[in-house]
C-alpha cells in the first residue's frame, strides 16, 4: 500500500470550514446597505455633537488684554495672518482689508467648525464646507447655514505690534446679519495706534 492512498483528498480545515473563497468575499446588497446606514448614522451623530457643543460648552477665555499677536508688518494689506488665540488652542485670523484696518476673528465656522478664510474681493469671510459667508467687518452671518456670527476680537496697533485688547461682545439675539439694525455693524475692530 502506498502513502498516496492514505492522504485525505481535502485538508482538514477545508472539511471543517467548507465555504468557498468566493462566497466569503461576497458582500451582499443587504450588508452593504447596513454598512451605509451605520456610517451615515455615525456621521449624523458626529455632526449633531459638533453643532450643539458650542452651545453647551462655554467659550475658552483668551489670555489677558495686551497680548501681542504679531508684528503689523506680518499682515499683508488685503490679506490675512493666521495665529492661535493666546491661552487657547483656537485658530484665529487677522484680516487687513487696507493699510490701517485690522480685524480678528476665530477661524472656526459656527456651523460645523470648518476653517473659514478671507475673500478680499467680496470682503467676506467664507466657509467652504457648506458655502457659509460672514461679514468681514463684523463677523455677522451673511448667507448659508452658520447659526451665529464669528467670534471677534478687538486689537490695537502699539508701536510695530498688533495687540489683542479683548473679545467683541455679541448681543444675545445676534444670530444673523440679515437682521436689520445690527448694533455692531460697522463698529471698528481696531483702535487707532497709541501715540
Ligand atoms: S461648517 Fe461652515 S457652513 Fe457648514
Amino acid at each position: 500500500m502506498s502513502d498516496r492512498h492514505t492522504l485525505p483528498s481535502r485538508p482538514a480545515w477545508e472539511a471543517d470550514f467548507p465555504q468557498e473563497r468566493l462566497e466569503t468575499e461576497h458582500v451582499t446588497r443587504r450588508e452593504f446597505a447596513k454598512f451605509l446606514v451605520v456610517v451615515s448614522g455615525g456621521m449624523t451623530v458626529g455632526s449633531a455633537v459638533i453643532a450643539v457643543k458650542d452651545d453647551l460648552v462655554p467659550q475658552a477665555a483668551i489670555a489677558a488684554e495686551g497680548t501681542r499677536i504679531c508684528a503689523v508688518a506680518d499682515v499683508p494689506v488685503g490679506g490675512t495672518k493666521a495665529f492661535v488665540l493666546p491661552g487657547t488652542t483656537h485658530p484665529a485670523i487677522v484680516v487687513r482689508p487696507d493699510a490701517d484696518t485690522f480685524r480678528v476673528f476665530e477661524q472656526k465656522c459656527t456651523h460645523l467648525s470648518c476653517a473659514v478664510f478671507y475673500a478680499p474681493d467680496k470682503d467676506h469671510i467664507v466657509c467652504p464646507c457648506h458655502n457659509g459667508g460672514f461679514d468681514a467687518r463684523t463677523g455677522q452671518v451673511l448667507y448659508g447655514p452658520p447659526p451665529r456670527p464669528l467670534r471677534q476680537f478687538a486689537v490695537e496697533v502699539r508701536g510695530d505690534d498688533l495687540v489683542l485688547v479683548g473679545e467683541v461682545a455679541r448681543p444675545a439675539h445676534s444670530h444673523s446679519a440679515n437682521e436689520a439694525d445690527d448694533p455692531l455693524d460697522g463698529a471698528p475692530a481696531c483702535a487707532p495706534p497709541r501715540a
